[in-house]
């Protein structure tokens, strides 16, 4: 028969994927009009124009389309190299870049180059349930610590607590899916307290795997501080997914900190599992289309207008909720305690949610806001009919 680890997962499911097809289903009943579906992030602007005349470009450049070294163009890595250095204060160079097939496979190459079998992961919950499978493929234990209530800041002392010998790995994802939390750095210096404390407790490093494809999505005039700078046994993982509004090209690269002990060797090792678990290198043109646009934001304004308004229905509706200052996404508090249940109601009023139990974070709920204002505007009856069927 066929695997039974992988048909054990089919049989599990993904909560996104389920609310994805249940959003389908209201669609082709009531028309897609009357359907308020908050389930996926998938950026919704088209890429600048600017993006697409560089594809057009590239697409008819001579030996563009060759096999090429598995990290990548090694003049693409050098400017991302210089980006990594300017924001980080390190001195990158194109041997610590490897490009990869989004943030998605960099992870994976991360995980299979830094994980032995039984392995412990920490994540700050909520956080994204892929990173089960990205650890759990190379056979990692996924250890989650919630993150504080409200604010989604990172617990610090209970990271701590959670810290242990086969500890590897931590990591980060600010700005956050799902809460939009951006960890202020104040809490990064706390962690790398922390995990120094750890290193010299256990005799070997704890990894900051920052995985990054929101960095730019920020608003408010926030500002996300450099997990680079702050730690530095770290991986940075990237990708331009949000910010060029490029998902379905699978583009992004992984950045080693150049003061980590062994750096040479983890750059090795990620170049080698690039290669083995099937990606080989990164799409070739978008590795060129990219390092034009590397502070680019493509929707930013569109973003932050959805947010306040869509934020506006749910709190003029009751609901509790922190605006948060990153990503697309909302992440209110279930005015009952079950969320499932709360989804399941808000199903009932032709509005989709994923529940918090999706991310490791019961009591609460997700709105991806990349959806039309028109779909946002429609929501606001349904919030409000949704909280007087529960009586608040
Ligand atoms: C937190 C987080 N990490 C990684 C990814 C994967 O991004 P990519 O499309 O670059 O693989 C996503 C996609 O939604 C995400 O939300």
């Amino acid at each position: 028969m066929f695997s039974k680890k992988i048909c054990d997962s089919l049989a599990s499911g993904s909560m996104i994927r389920a609310m994805f097809e249940q959003g389908n289903k209201l669609k082709a009943q009531f028309g897609a009009d009357n359907v308020f579906d908050f389930a996926l992030g998938n950026p919704d602007p088209e890429p600048d124009q600017e993006i697409i005349d560089d594809i057009r470009a590239l697409a008819g450049e001579p030996g563009i389309h060759k096999y090429m070294s598995n990290a990548g163009f090694t003049d693409v890595r050098e400017k991302i190299a210089d980006h990594m250095s300017a924001e980080s204060g390190r001195a990158f160079t194109a041997e610590d870049i490897v490009m990869v097939v989004g943030a998605a496979a960099g992870l994976s190459v991360t995980f299979h180059s830094l994980l032995d079998p039984g392995d412990e992961v920490i994540t700050l919950a909520p956080y994204f349930m892929e990173y089960n499978s990205y650890v759990g493929n190379q056979g990692g234990v996924v250890r989650p610590v919630p993150t504080l209530r409200g604010s989604f800041r990172p617990d610090v002392p209970a990271i701590r607590a959670a810290i242990t010998a086969r500890t590897k790995a931590i990591i980060l994802n600010s700005p956050n899916n799902p809460s939009g939390a951006v960890y202020p750095e104040e809490d990064l210096v706390a962690l790398s307290e922390a995990l120094d404390d750890a290193e010299a407790e256990f005799g070997h490093p704890v990894y900051v795997v920052s995985d990054e494809p929101y960095a730019k999505i920020i608003y408010d005039g926030v500002k996300v501080p450099s997990v680079a700078r702050i730690f530095r046994n770290s991986i940075t993982v990237n990708s331009f997914s949000k910010s060029l509004a490029l998902p379905g090209e699978r583009i992004g690269f992984v950045a080693v900190c150049p003061d980590m002990a062994d750096k040479d060797l983890l750059d090795a090792a990620l170049v080698y599992s690039n290669r083995t678990l099937g990606f080989v290198n990164a799409p070739a043109i978008f590795q060129k289309v990219v390092v034009n646009h590397l502070d680019r934001a493509v929707g930013l304004d569109a973003y932050r207008e959805r947010r306040d308004m869509l934020y506006d229905i749910l709190t003029g509706a009751g609901f509790e909720c922190t605006k948060p200052q990153g990503a697309f996404y909302l992440f209110p508090k279930s005015p009952i305690p079950d969320d499932k249940e709360f989804a399941a109601i808000a199903l009932r009023h032709r509005t989709i949610v994923v529940a918090g139990s999706g991310f490791s974070y019961p009591g609460y709920f997700r709105l991806s806001y990349c959806v039309s204002r028109d779909t946002i505007k429609g929501s606001e009856k349904a919030f409000r009919e949704i909280m007087k069927e529960i009586g608040q």
